[in-house]
């Protein structure tokens, strides 16, 4: 009988994590009980939110206990069912978590069409990730043809799908990240118009004044801190900055204090909105079906990251907090 390999939260670190906060545990592969469906999990998803969750405090979502295997989003294949309506075979996307196998109930997955992309991308670029960009861009940022639209966080799984959605929509799009090659990547691969690397460039007002000299329309912030600052003091008339996450904050135990920017939303009647993407959850269905239709045209590109094997889980997302990872990080589990 196989077992289910899984990873738990072992401790609640303070600063970056390490990996003895996560711990390797081998349990019976669960029988699925009435009404449930057993699922092989293919690839895990690691994710910037489960740095929150890892805390003992409550947010948009209630913490992770210790012993608890990680949460996160992962898709898998159907082996074994107690409902009609999932049949052994069927390929679902849901919070499954990081092991080998779940057993799940209908309303906790969604069905994915494998003959739309490979079945990876239901974790990523059709995924949570691609909605994210999908929505925060179209939905709070609002772009229009003409608008010069930064993003920070430009090389990973949002922010690379970010940018190819504003030039869809017309824009001049200016990336921020953090290596020559995802610079390279962004500029040559997925042609957005300008880039730097916020680790080598030092005077970032001097190279966004450089980069966008009528101002930034729409600013979609992945990453918060000195660099947001410096996009903030260069915002055009009406501008819109979508606040999509902070990441240069998520492992600081006393949150930075900076420039106090409230003033450029007043003197640039500008608007600064945060949103949660679940919140557009019932719109998934269309939104999947046009970046389906980009992808097979050629105007959306994405790139995986794929590590190997649940107990590389830990390290992968790791790294992915250390901008190891390009594009979209996943963890490969099994070839289902
Ligand atoms: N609001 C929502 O509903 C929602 C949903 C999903 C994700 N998010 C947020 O969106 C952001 C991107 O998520 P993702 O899944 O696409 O992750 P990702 O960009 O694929 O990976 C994280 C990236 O963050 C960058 N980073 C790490 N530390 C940094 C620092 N101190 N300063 C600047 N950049 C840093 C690294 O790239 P570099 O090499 O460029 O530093 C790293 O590759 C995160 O803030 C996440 O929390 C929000």
């Amino acid at each position: 009988m196989p077992t289910n390999r899984r990873i738990t939260l072992a401790g609640r670190p303070e600063g970056f994590p390490d990996e003895s906060d996560f711990r390797l545990e081998e349990a019976s592969v669960p029988q699925p009980g009435p009404g449930e469906a057993l699922v092989r999990i293919a690839f895990v998803s690691v994710d910037p939110y489960m740095r929150g969750r890892m805390r003992n405090k409550a947010s948009y979502a209630p913490p992770m206990g210790l012993g608890e295997v990680m949460t996160g989003g992962a898709v898998g294949k159907v082996i074994e069912s107690n409902d009609p309506q999932l049949q052994a075979g069927d390929i679902v996307e849901g919070l499954l978590g990081w092991q080998e196998y779940a057993a799940v109930r209908l309303h906790e997955v969604r069905k994915v069409d494998p003959s739309l992309a490979p079945i990876s991308t239901a974790v990523g670029v059709l995924g949570m990730p691609g909605m994210t960009a999908y929505f925060g861009l179209l939905e709070v940022g609002k772009p229009k043809p003409g608008d010069t639209v930064v993003v920070s966080g430009a090389a990973g799984a949002v922010g690379s799908i970010v940018g190819q959605i504003a030039k869809i929509c017309g824009c001049r799009v200016v990336g921020v990240a953090g290596s020559d090659n995802k610079i390279g990547y962004i500029t040559r691969e997925l042609g957005f118009h300008a880039a730097f690397n916020y680790k080598t460039v030092t005077a970032y007002d001097g190279k966004l004044k450089e980069l966008c000299p009528d101002g930034i329309d729409v600013y979609f912030d992945n990453v918060g801190g000195s660099v947001s600052d410096a996009v903030w003091r260069q915002i055009a008339l009406r501008a819109r900055i979508v606040v999509c996450g902070q990441i240069s904050q998520y492992n600081l135990e006393k949150a930075e204090t900076g420039p106090r920017q409230l003033f450029q939303l007043i003197s640039k009647r500008a608007r600064a909105e945060g949103f949660l993407v679940g919140d557009f959850r019932q719109h998934y269905p269309e939104a999947m079906g046009r970046m389906a239709a980009w992808i097979r045209e050629g105007r959306l590109k994405y790139h995986e990251d794929i590590a190997e094997g649940i107990e590389n889980a830990p390290h992968a997302f790791l790294d992915m907090m250390r901008g190891k990872n390009l594009g979209k990080q996943l963890v490969r589990v099994s070839d289902v």
